[in-house]
Formats: structure tokens, sequence, C-alpha cells
């Protein structure tokens, strides 16, 4: 997988405690990586970094991104072969009641990250995470492309846009002149997947109140939503990373978007039932209720899709799973959670299947990034 070229290196993750960052923790685990991780706190309770014990398996460092000194210090003592910046202010709702600590976080936190980037003195590459929610929302009804006007109307989606600015300045400032780096920026949309436990999301919404016999509340049951398992953009973060590794200069400043196949676009409410179809064909005995709940004046935003042939392009990049298989995938993770695996130990195992089955079935696809070239 990806070439066999991160067994051995050394791998900063900010933002590891996170549901991506545990995701992407584990599967460079996986393949040979030492990773260390730089996150502020563990956001969730329960939480996917520690349902797999991550903290026995790497080197973290509780630390605020939005302290330069605490960032420079890492990289300077590492020396990373990679940096996967993920560390953010991620929610929508968050950055409405405190947006100063989503733009210090997300824009400041990554100038942050950038500038020590920037003074490392030999040879690395950055992955720079921002989001869909980067782009202007025009309310188009075709994918935003990697060329179109960044924006955002609420603090968040502002935030990441902010920061994908501060990306393209350091680029063309700093970075396209030290032979030693790379770096690239990522946008993806949605993801869901086992681990998620971050608040007003819906998957954990549904697996929490259906684990505890509950009826899951939702407000917007026609809400379109781009939904894609988290292994799916990460696949491509770490395709990007490869590629940059060995040398492909022509990416070099880059950004690419990675989202689901455009008839993976269902409502809430689609999502909602074939996730507890799922959850009840692992035991019929299971609550499965959906109590809607609209409220008058509910403004939902247009759905925004993300156009990723440059991803396929220039990257042999794709989407792996359809929907059912997401679906899958999803709610059989929260099942061995909640009903299997009582001592919580064997998550990192369910967690490691869960990848190699994914793995498999990009090799099927034969999707590039699962070959082994000499
Ligand atoms: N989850 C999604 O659906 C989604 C969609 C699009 C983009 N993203 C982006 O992907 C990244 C990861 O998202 P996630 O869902 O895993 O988020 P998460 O909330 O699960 O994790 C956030 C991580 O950032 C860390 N963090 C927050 N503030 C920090 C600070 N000041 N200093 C250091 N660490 C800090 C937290 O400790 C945690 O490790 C974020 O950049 C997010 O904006 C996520």
């Amino acid at each position: 997988m990806f070439n066999n070229i991160y067994n051995n290196k050394k791998i900063i993750i900010t933002g590891n405690t996170g549901f991506k960052g545990a995701w992407l923790t584990t599967w460079l685990l996986k393949l040979g990586a030492n990773v260390y991780g730089l996150s502020k706190d563990i956001p969730t309770k329960p939480s996917l970094y520690e349902a797999l014990k991550l903290d026995s398996k790497i080197q973290h460092t509780f630390g605020d991104i939005r302290d330069y000194e605490v960032v420079n210090k890492l990289f300077s003592d590492v020396k990373p072969d990679f940096i996967f910046h993920l560390a953010a202010q991620p929610i929508v709702s968050s950055s409405f009641d405190d947006p100063i600590e989503t733009f210090e976080t997300n824009v400041i936190g990554s100038v942050n990250v950038l500038q020590a980037f920037k003074k490392l003195n030999y040879r690395s590459n950055l992955i720079f995470i921002t989001s869909d929610k980067c782009y202007e929302n025009v309310e188009w009804t075709f994918g935003y492309r990697e060329i179109d006007r960044l924006g955002g109307k609420d603090p968040y989606s502002a935030s990441k846009a902010g920061a994908e600015l501060a990306f393209s300045s350091f680029f063309r400032s700093f970075i396209n002149h030290d032979k030693n780096k790379k770096a690239v920026s990522a946008r993806a949309g949605n993801v869901i997947g086992g681990g998620d436990w971050a608040l007003n999301r819906i998957v954990p919404d549904a697996m929490v109140s259906w684990s505890n016999a509950k009826s899951v509340e939702i407000r917007s049951p026609k809400a379109t939503r781009p939904w894609q398992h988290v292994l799916e953009p990460i696949s491509g973060y770490l395709r990007l990373g490869q590629l940059l590794y060995q040398k492909n200069n022509s990416l070099n400043g880059e950004s690419f978007n990675f989202g689901p196949a455009y008839d993976q676009n269902k409502t809430v409410l689609e999502l909602l039932k074939k996730l507890g179809d799922q959850w009840k064909s692992c035991n019929n005995q299971l609550k499965t209720d959906i109590l809607i709940n609209t409220p008058k004046d509910l403004l939902e935003a247009n759905l925004l899709k993300l156009n990723c042939d440059k991803a396929l392009h220039y990257l042999n990049w794709k989407p792996v799973l359809n929907f059912e298989t997401t679906i899958k995938f999803t709610a059989d993770w929260y099942y061995e959670y909640y009903h299997n695996v009582k001592n919580k130990e064997g998550m990192f195992n369910c967690t490691i299947k869960q990848i190699e089955l994914f793995e498999s079935k990009a090799k099927e696809q034969l999707i590039s990034w699962t070959e082994n070239k000499k």
C-alpha cells in the first residue's frame, strides 16, 4: 500500500486525538510509521483515540497550536518526514458560539503550523487539511472545483477559507523556493464512520440514542449531504503524501478535493433508515426509532458538492465504498463497540480489520494507492 513509503517514517499529526486523526493514526501505524501527535485535548467522551488506546502506541504531546513555540518545538525536536495538519475547531455551530476561538485555531493555529514547517531545514512534506466549506457557497447545483472562489458565511467556513489563503501565501512566498519542502492542501466534506462522538452530528446522535434504546431526534430530515466514509479522504491524504515523497513536483502547492460519488448524496432520513436497517441486522431486537422535529423557521444551506476530477486525474484517487458499504462499515463498528467488545480492548483490532477490508476492496478496484511498485 502507498508503495510502502510510510514504513519507519516520522509523522506528526496535529489533531490526532480527534475522529479523523485517530483513523489516520491507526492506518499509519498499520503502514509501519512512527506517529507523533499534537492536540490540545481529547475532544469527546467517549473518544476513538481512547477506544483504540492510541496513547500507548504513539508519542503524544498535549499542546495548543495557537502557541507558536509549542508547534515549533515539536517540529524541530521530531524532524518529521511528514506532517498531517488536522487540528481545528471543526464544528459549525460552535463557531457561532465562539468565533474568536474558531478563527484563532483555524487560521492563526494553521499559520503557526506553516511557519514551523517553513523553518525546518531538511526534507519534509506537509499535507494541510481544510474543508469543502472553504468554498463560497453560491448555491450551484454542480460540484465546486479547486479553482472556485473561497469564502464562507459562517465563522467556521470563513476560517477554513482563511486557512487556505494562508496556505497559498506561505507556498508562494516561501515553500516554493525551498527545495526540501513539499506541501499540498486537501478539502473534504462530511465524513462518517465508527468512533465519532462529536456533538450535533447525525451518525453519533443515532448511535448513542439507539444504543441506549432511545429514539434519535432530527431537525432536517430532507437535508442532503455528501456522505463518505472517513477512510475515503484519508486514503486521499495518504496518496498525496506518497506522491510528494516520490518527488511528484507538479503536485507541489496544489489543492485537492476529496468527496463521494454524486449518487452518494442522500438525505438525512435516507441515511438514518439505512443505518437503522444495518443496526437491526446486527440484532433485530434493537430499537432504531427516528423522531422528526423540524422547527418552522429552519433555514437549510443547499448541498455543497465537490468536483473530484482533479484527484482522479492527477492522483488516480477515487472513492472505494458505495453508500451501502459505507453504512455497513459505520454501523458494524459501533455495534462492536456497544455490544461485543466489553473491555473495549478489541476496538484497535476491529478498526485494523476495517482498514484491511477497505484496502482489499480498493485493490479489487485496482485503485493506484494499493500498488507497491519497485
Ligand atoms: N469530520 C468531518 O466531517 C470533517 C469535514 C470536513 C473537514 N473536517 C476537518 O478535518 C479535521 C479533523 O476533523 P475531526 O472531525 O477529526 O475533528 P475532531 O473535533 O474530532 O478533532 C479535532 C482535533 O483538533 C484538536 N484541536 C482543536 N483545537 C486545537 C488547538 N487549539 N490546538 C491543538 N489541537 C487542537 C483536538 O484536540 C482534536 O484532536 C478538521 O480540520 C476539520 O475541520 C472534518
